[in-house]
């Protein structure tokens, strides 16, 4: 479990539209990593390529490469479900499905990976998921009541759970706290620190504070003016990044002078 992610020198398409250009980084393993940047700038765009999520737009495209622990997610013949097996993605709004009970919610994602699983090993994976997740003492006795009935934070967590369900190796989170009270998201936050010990995470966030609370590594992304190409400008270690960053830009946007 967790993988090392390159990005070689990485473009990314709408069609014609270039939105990201000429991205490399290496993202270590059992490591936060946090994207941060002004609206507009691909970080969302960006982070969907680490798991091929960004080619289910009609058009939509990369050239270039990424790689998990060496092997070229877009090489010929990669089937794109494997890949988003192994890298796992939690969204912006939580988005579990909402008539489902909470436990068919954790074992969404086994199942639509056509896993037969037996009831106890079942059982097993929906707790080990929902602890994973900081989830299991909140909803251990209402396992049977639809995902739809938890508050935001909780079902924050529990796409977390459904997510880590399924044995990933990275996880990537595009602003998972950004509809979430200040509360479930410190919660959100203590379970990344946890998490990291077992997976890559790389997350989107707009919150300054977050990124240097929650990462290790930090990638400002910057972009020119509308119509041009996001590119990532700066990428350190958080600490350096936030004291001492090499670009005027990073500082500017760092001390929220700009974005
Ligand atoms: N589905 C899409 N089709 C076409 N262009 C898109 C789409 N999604 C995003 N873009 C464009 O890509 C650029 C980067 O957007 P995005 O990755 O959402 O930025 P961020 O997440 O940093 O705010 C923007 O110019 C945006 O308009
Ligand atoms: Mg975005």
């Amino acid at each position: 479990m967790s993988k090392r992610i390159e990005a070689k020198d990485l473009n990314v398409y709408y069609g014609d539209f270039l939105a990201v250009e000429g991205v490399t980084m290496n993202i270590e393993p059992r490591s936060v990593t946090a994207l941060i940047g002004p609206s507009g700038c691909g970080k969302s765009t960006f982070i969907r390529t680490l798991n091929r999520m960004h080619e289910v737009i009609p058009g939509a495209h990369v050239k270039g490469q990424v790689l998990l622990d060496g092997d070229n997610l877009y090489g010929d013949g990669v089937d794109p479900v494997l890949v988003r097996r192994q890298v796992g993605m939690v969204f912006q709004r939580p988005n579990p499905f909402p008539t489902m009970s909470i436990r068919d919610n954790v074992l969404a994602g086994v199942k639509l990976n056509n896993r037969r699983i037996a009831k106890s090993d079942a059982e097993a994976l929906v707790e080990k998921s929902l602890r994973g997740a900081n989830l299991w003492n909140e909803v251990k006795d209402r396992l049977e009541l639809p995902g739809s009935g938890l508050s935001g934070g909780q079902q924050q967590r529990l796409c977390i759970a459904r997510a880590i369900a399924v044995s990933p190796e990275v996880l990537l989170m595009d602003e998972p706290c950004s509809a979430l009270d200040p509360i479930s998201t410190l919660a959100i936050e203590d379970l990344i620190g946890e998490l990291k010990q077992e997976y890559t995470i790389v997350i989107v966030t707009h919150n300054m504070q977050q990124a240097s609370r929650v990462s290790d590594s930090t990638a400002f992304f910057n972009i020119a003016g509308t119509g041009k190409p996001g590119k990532l400008i700066e990428y350190d270690e958080t600490t350096k990044m936030f004291s001492n960053p090499n670009e005027k830009s990073t500082e500017d946007y760092v001390s929220g002078r700009f974005g």
